[in-house]
């Protein structure tokens, strides 16, 4: 039987999931497994979400509920392999092994590095800073192609190729693949209240959150920053809120934006943003109603991640072991 090409891709427990991740990762997630062409694994990066402020006694419970955001969303134990990035001791034993021939320059180049140290400047920490080697040995460990992610982490990626390229000639041989980043079309969710900057986690009520109830999702949206006009376009440089919001509708509809804006042209906004919030609302119903059961039975979530892991385990340790082997410490 011929190996599927790998994909890999991870996220951080450190906060509810919003409709950029969505949008930008996780609906691409389901997508590419369900299309059956690449052996997929997709991870929790509890090790990555470290480096921020966390709460230790919260931590725990970050990691259940993001594996209950993944399977509810649709990705399914089964046809993936879905897994905690701290049970396989693999990834931080090859971040090591990779720090020693990554350039300190390199990093400091790393647009998320700067933009997080500006934002918690009192846990400037080196993990922050060697943030994206530990990536690259997430994805370098599976002998990955394909990396489906957001355009915030394609600078990452670019950095993962250029480590394997790094490693490779250092050492001689193949021992590890470059990949590639896997975009959406809306790669880059903005924020609802600063339409010049991109949903994040970090700014909780600039997102949409998968789970918020009904109630939520109409406040929000119709809070959402526009313009003065009253002419509904898609216009992402003079409109760049309705843009936005005309770009999330459109990714709902598998439409293009300015067929949406077309639907739309004799509405005012308020009339496009309550259809908006209908279309949110019941799109995310299921996602609601299947993350609350997923809630329920912590244990059965822990199941999946310990029998994911060890699935994990086993690929990536036989390439530790080559790894150790080309750099000496093993004959
Ligand atoms: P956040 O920036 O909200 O903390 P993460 O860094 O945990 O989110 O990102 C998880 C995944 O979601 C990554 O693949 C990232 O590129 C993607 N992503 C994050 N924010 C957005 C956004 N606003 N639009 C599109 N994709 C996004
Ligand atoms: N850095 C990614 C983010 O913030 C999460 C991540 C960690 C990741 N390791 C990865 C994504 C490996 C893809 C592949 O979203």
């Amino acid at each position: 039987m011929a190996t599927k090409p790998i994909l890999v891709s991870g996220m951080q427990p450190s906060g509810r999931l919003h409709i950029g991740n969505y949008l930008g990762a996780l609906k691409n997630f389901v997508e590419l497994q369900d299309f059956g062409d690449y052996q997929c694994y997709f991870f929790i990066a509890d090790l990555h979400s470290m480096t921020e402020p966390y709460e230790p006694s919260e931590k725990r419970r970050q990691i259940i509920n993001l594996t209950a955001d993944f399977l509810a969303a649709g990705i399914d134990p089964k046809k993936s392999v879905v897994f905690l990035q701290s049970l396989v001791p693999a990834h931080s034993e090859l971040a090591w092994i990779l720090n020693t021939i990554t350039p300190m320059g390199e990093l400091e180049r790393m647009t998320q590095f700067k933009d997080k140290s500006a934002r918690q400047e009192a846990n400037v920490n080196a993990g922050l800073f060697t943030y994206p080697v530990l990536m690259a040995a997430d994805i370098l460990l599976y002998g990955t192609r394909v990396v489906p992610v957001g355009d915030d982490q394609l600078q990452h990626l670019e950095l993962t190729r250029t480590v394997a390229r790094k490693f490779n000639t250092r050492f001689g041989g193949t021992t590890f693949m470059e990949p590639k980043g896997l975009l959406t079309k809306t790669p880059r969710v903005m924020s609802l209240k600063d339409p010049s900057k991109k949903m994040s986690k970090s700014q909780p009520e600039s997102c949409l959150f998968l789970d918020d109830e009904p109630e939520e999702i109409a406040a929000k949206i119709a809070r959402a920053v526009t313009d003065s006009d009253t002419k509904i376009a898609y216009d992402p440089e003079k409109k760049p809120g309705l843009s936005n919001l005309l770009e999330i509708y459109a990714a709902l509809t598998h439409l293009e934006p300015e067929a949406v804006a077309k639907e739309f042209s004799g509405a005012t906004y308020a009339e496009f943003k309550k259809k908006l919030t209908s279309l949110v609302s019941s799109y995310f119903a299921e996602f609601r109603a299947n993350k609350k059961k997923l809630m329920a039975k912590p244990n059965t979530l822990i199941k999946v991640l310990e029998s994911g892991s060890k699935k994990a385990a086993k690929v990536a340790d036989v390439k530790m072991a080559e790894v150790k082997k080309k750099v000496g410490l093993r004959a």
